[in-house]
């Protein structure tokens, strides 16, 4: 790929897992033995895995990537760059441009241009203004159309990184093929929607639990026993966001995000949860979707509050399907009719 004049920052995963899985010793050298021995701990009584721990892939290379110049802040971000058309990843609250490991490479593959980036205060992104942290949607356009050139693109937003992406696509649904949005609250702000999510996440309940146990589907933590050891994947790769240990930064939104504004988005969308998250549980994914009538609802079984880290290979296939089903359309209208009374649950694990 000699017209790619740049990389991606190194990424440190793949090497440390594969390790973990193949019992090799990985690139990076010199690891002890007793660090490389885990193996994926869900097995049946015929020493079968009942949970697939998929390594984090190479990253593709980038065309460009580094500190994006925009006004007011300074974000990193990545551009694998070329001809087709572009994704635009849009991380969660816990995470960075890296909380795309599982997608980026496999996206770029599938022929799209892909750009990932950390919001302010996130990963390498700086923090802007401290007493004004400006809008989160008003951030992502000056990167993708302004500063990138990106002129319409599919938009995939993951828990808070979902409800920048309702925001952008209220203030310019003229610029997006598409919408993914999974485990996202998408931050409506209907009084009763506010009370339900109010019994649903009891902040005295849950103030003491560490964040990876409430964001985790259960399967995922049996079969990682990397998750529990210092300093790897998950935790440190999503954790580790913020890196000056300043506090995450929540960004306002440009619209008011109410049923009535979501009830008028046309854009041709994804919506997704895991079947196991316990802040977007399937019940809410269905309230959500009868707001968004021109859906594809999708449940991703054994999977939690993430699950494009959790179940790659199902969240992957999901996009692509969908997002090859829009390509060649010039977007703005749903070209799907509604498949929202067919919710569909996408197991990893079928036979
Ligand atoms: C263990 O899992 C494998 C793969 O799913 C399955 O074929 C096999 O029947 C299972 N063994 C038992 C004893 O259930
Ligand atoms: C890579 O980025 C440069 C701008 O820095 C741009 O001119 C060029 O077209 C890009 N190449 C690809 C393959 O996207
Ligand atoms: C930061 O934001 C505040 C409030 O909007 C503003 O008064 C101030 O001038 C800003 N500071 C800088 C350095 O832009």
């Amino acid at each position: 790929m000699s017209r790619l004049t740049g990389f991606c920052r190194p990424f440190f995963l793949p090497g440390i897992l594969l390790s973990i899985f193949l019992g090799i010793n990985s690139a990076h050298g010199s690891r002890p033995s007793t660090e490389i021995r885990e193996q994926p701990s869900v097995k049946n009584s015929s020493n079968k895995v009942m949970w697939n721990a998929v390594p984090v892939p190479e990253q593709a290379p980038c065309n460009r990537s580094g500190m994006a110049d925009l006004p007011g802040v300074r974000l990193w971000y990545s551009d694998t760059g070329g001809d087709g058309p572009t994704v635009v990843l849009s991380h969660a609250h816990s995470g960075s441009a890296d909380f795309w490991g599982y997608q980026q490479p496999v996206l770029t593959k599938a022929g799209y241009r892909v750009i990932t980036y950390s919001r302010r205060g996130h990963g390498k992104s700086e923090r802007g203004n401290e007493t004004d942290f400006g809008f989160a949607d008003v951030d992502l356009h000056n990167l993708v159309v302004t500063f990138l050139g990106v002129d319409k693109f599919h938009l995939v937003g993951v828990a808070a990184g979902g409800g920048i992406a309702i925001d952008y696509a209220l203030s310019h649904p003229e610029r997006l093929i598409s919408l993914t949005i999974a485990s996202s609250l998408i931050d409506v702000i209907d009084p009763e929607y506010v009370k339900l999510l109010s019994n649903l996440h009891r902040k005295d309940l849950t103030r003491n639990i560490p964040n990876f146990y409430i964001e985790l589907s259960a399967s995922y933590r049996a079969g990682n026993p990397s998750e529990r050891r210092r300093g790897l994947s998950w935790r440190k790769l999503v954790m580790s966001g913020d890196v000056q240990n300043l506090g995450k930064i929540s960004q306002r939104h440009t619209n008011k995000i109410i049923w009535k504004a979501v009830d008028s988005i046309k854009v041709p969308t994804l919506l997704m949860t895991g079947d196991a998250d316990s802040y977007v549980p399937p019940s809410l994914l269905r309230l959500q979707a009868s707001h968004m009538k021109h859906a594809e609802v999708l449940i991703i079984s054994e999977a939690g509050h993430a699950p494009n880290w959790e179940q790659p290979e199902a969240f992957n296939s999901a996009v692509l399907k969908f997002f090859q089903k829009q390509d060649g359309t010039t977007g703005g209208q749903s070209t799907t009719s509604p498949a929202n009374k067919n919710i569909v649950t996408l197991s990893a694990f079928a036979d």
